[in-house]
């Protein structure tokens, strides 16, 4: 019966609209959605929340940064991250945002029993605080004077506070953390968090007076709540705590809290502390993942160097997406991100892997077997020695999401996808086929690559949920839906005989990475030649308000160097200085300036321009130029203003 059905409640962090997400985001929701849909495979009860962490000073500053309300800011951003996860496939029960009613409710009567309980008090705090991270610091934590997680600078504040008695937890905290060895993952997280525990607990400032994006102290209005207990009791408000829902009681505590590395710490002594203070069970598992990093480092706005997951998909498709972040951070260290690597794993495991086991199988099956998926006679050892393989790498990749170790439990699943491929070599079904004598073997041969090929395709549901209804399609089994499950795999033999295949197209084709490149080049030299089109006497129209204006960041930059960009006669490659950076920039002039003309003059550039490459230089802003007919000129300043100046 339904209500017997174990549950499992499983997270992702809220993330911060105050940017588009990038990949890193991408991979923490995928790696959440596939742990969700495997337990929900495996008959689980599940509920899958994510949502948006939408108050706190860096959001405010955000939103009047682009002359906004934080409410039409954020409104904005979260439409974005909603339209990622449904291209995502990401299969979330509900999504919270902390500016919602329900949410607000929760946070409030929980500080309030806090207070109640004599674990929130007044004072003045004086210390640091990370705007980026929504973080307060003691001068002794600081790292060359800044933030000790991002590296950022940090702000003096010094205002009246309240406090929450985290001291008073830390005894308890350090009890549970001990005798509970799976309550952060990985082990080395734990270790990190058990020695910081140990240095001491301070008590933690939860309340903010000089801005006011946030939830109000219920007992005292002029203070804002601290956004991270306002996002961390998004795990109990989107149950409907305290309403009476019955979500409440049903999915509390969390089987997990899947979260980057950044914020176990966030998760593992503020979460609980405030969960013993207000008297519930703290979450059964916290674990912290590693990052994904760009070969220069860690991705951020700044840099200019956010891979943004949207294009991904669009170029390669979202079940090629979802394998790459799954396959490239291993458990518990970083991975590195490149679209190299990526394309390599599309081509190599997808495309020649997995498509070429479906095409071959069912190409076979076609020409051998009538396009029949045949009955199996008897089995030989090498048959055996293929399902047995096929049968302990289900086992393994149970054991595996057990311990969250999704890119090994993929890892397996390849395994038995290249063991089916050279299975087909050692049988040699096409020799079977010459052989009238040998009809019966080839029927055996032919049922356990498929066998073993659906095997393969109901363990990467989880995973990839767009594949298997592809391949099942080509094996004529659509509407079988009793083999798609994970129970039809802990037996083998579950696949029907007799059903006639479609042979399709390939699940996964090849990427040309040079062919790639020319069409990028192509599109990105073709706007350059809308934008020469232009220049036909046109009426001005098209209205914009200041604001909008206000958006475009134009400054002065000087050029420090410039070179004539191979094989491309238009194109100059600029290095240009605005005073607090340098910048590079491609730029269409080369027809009218050689290099040398350019050094040393002061140009106006477009300094917040969304990165674009452009042949495989990525131009981090555009210049300002004019042109008509044959003419161009570059627009540069009637008088000596310093570099960085601001055009308006
Ligand atoms: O911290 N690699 O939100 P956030 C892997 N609002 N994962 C990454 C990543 C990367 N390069 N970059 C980000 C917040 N992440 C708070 C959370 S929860 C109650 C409040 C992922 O928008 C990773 O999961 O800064 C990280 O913990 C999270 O995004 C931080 O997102
Ligand atoms: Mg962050």
């Amino acid at each position: 019966m339904a209500e017997n059905k174990k549950t499992y409640y499983i997270t992702t962090p809220i993330y911060y609209p105050s940017d588009k997400l990038h990949i890193g985001h991408a991979y923490t929701t995928v790696a959440a959605d596939s742990m969700a849909r495997y337990k929900r495979m495996r008959g689980y009860d599940v509920w899958f929340l994510t949502g948006a962490d939408e108050h706190g000073q860096k959001i405010e500053r955000k939103a009047k940064s682009v002359g906004k309300t934080p409410k039409e800011y954020v409104d904005e951003i979260v439409a974005g991250f909603k339209l990622l996860w449904e291209k995502l496939q990401i299969s979330n029960d509900d999504f919270i945002r902390t500016t919602e009613e329900r949410h607000k409710k929760v946070v409030q009567d929980i500080f309030q029993k806090m207070y109640d309980k004599g674990d929130i008090y007044k004072a003045e705090y004086e210390g640091w605080y990370c705007t980026p991270c929504e973080t307060f610091w003691t001068e002794k934590q600081l790292e060359d004077k800044c933030c000790p997680d991002c590296g950022r600078p940090v702000e003096l504040l010094k205002e009246e506070s309240y406090f929450f008695r985290m001291s008073k937890y830390q005894d308890r905290l350090l009890e549970h953390i001990k005798n509970n060895p799976d309550f952060i993952q990985p082990p080395s997280r734990r270790n990190e968090m058990i020695s910081f525990i140990e240095s001491g607990l301070e008590d933690l400032c939860v309340s903010r007076t000089t801005f006011s994006w946030g939830i109000p102290v219920p007992f005292d209005e002029k203070h804002v709540i601290y956004v991270w207990i306002d996002a961390l009791t998004n795990y109990i408000s989107a149950l409907g705590y305290g309403s009476g829902d019955e979500k409440f009681e049903k999915y509390w505590p969390a089987d997990l809290h899947l979260v980057g590395k950044d914020i176990v710490r966030f998760h593992t002594i503020i979460w609980p502390a405030i969960l013993m203070s207000v008297g519930l069970e703290l979450p059964k598992k916290v674990f912290g993942h590693g990052w994904l990093l760009l070969a220069e480092g860690k991705m951020s706005k700044s840099k200019g160097n956010v891979v943004d997951p949207m294009e991904l998909i669009d170029k390669y498709g979202v079940d090629a997406i979802r394998y790459y972040l799954i396959r490239e951070i291993p458990t518990g260290a970083d991975g590195y991100y490149s679209e190299e690597a990526l394309v390599e794993r599309i081509n190599t495991d997808l495309a020649n892997d997995f498509g070429n086991l479906v095409s071959r199988t069912t190409a076979m099956i076609d020409k051998f077997n009538g396009g029949l998926i045949p009955a199996p006679s008897a089995e030989e050892p090498i048959d055996r020695e293929l399902r047995e393989f096929a049968q302990k790498t289900v086992s393994n990749v149970e054991n595996l999401m057990e311990e969250f170790e999704l890119s090994n439990a993929v890892g397996e699943i390849w395994k038995l996808v290249n063991r089916t491929n050279k299975y087909i070599e050692e049988t040699a079904p096409w020799a079977l086929a010459r052989d009238s004598s040998k009809r019966s073997r080839l029927e055996t041969v032919l049922y356990y690559m498929v066998e073993a090929l659906r095997f393969c395709t109901v363990m990467c549901t989880p995973f990839m949920p767009g594949l298997p209804p592809k391949v099942y399609m080509q094996l004529g089994i659509e509407n079988e839906t009793h083999v798609h499950t994970w129970e039809s795999i802990e037996k083998w033999g579950a696949l029907p005989s007799g059903v006639r295949i479609n042979r399709g197209e390939p699940i996964f084709p090849r990427i040309d990475l040079k062919k790639l490149e020319i069409q990028e080049q192509q599109a990105s030299e073709g706007a350059q030649g809308e934008k020469e089109k232009d220049d036909v006497d046109k009426k001005i129209e098209n209205e914009i308000t200041i604001d909008e204006f206000s958006r475009v960041d134009l400054r002065v930059a000087e050029v420090l160097k410039a070179e004539k960009v191979e094989n491309a006669d238009k194109l100059l490659k600029l290095e240009v200085d605005l005073g607090t950076e340098k910048k590079t920039v491609v730029a269409g002039i080369a027809e009218y300036y050689k290099p040398d003309e350019v050094v040393g003059k002061k140009v106006v550039i477009v300094a917040n321009l969304k990165p674009a490459k452009i042949r495989g230089i990525t131009s981090q802003g555009m210049i300002l130029a004019a042109s008509k007919g044959d003419k161009l000129g570059v627009i540069t300043l009637d008088k000596d203003i310093p570099v960085g100046a601001k055009v308006k």
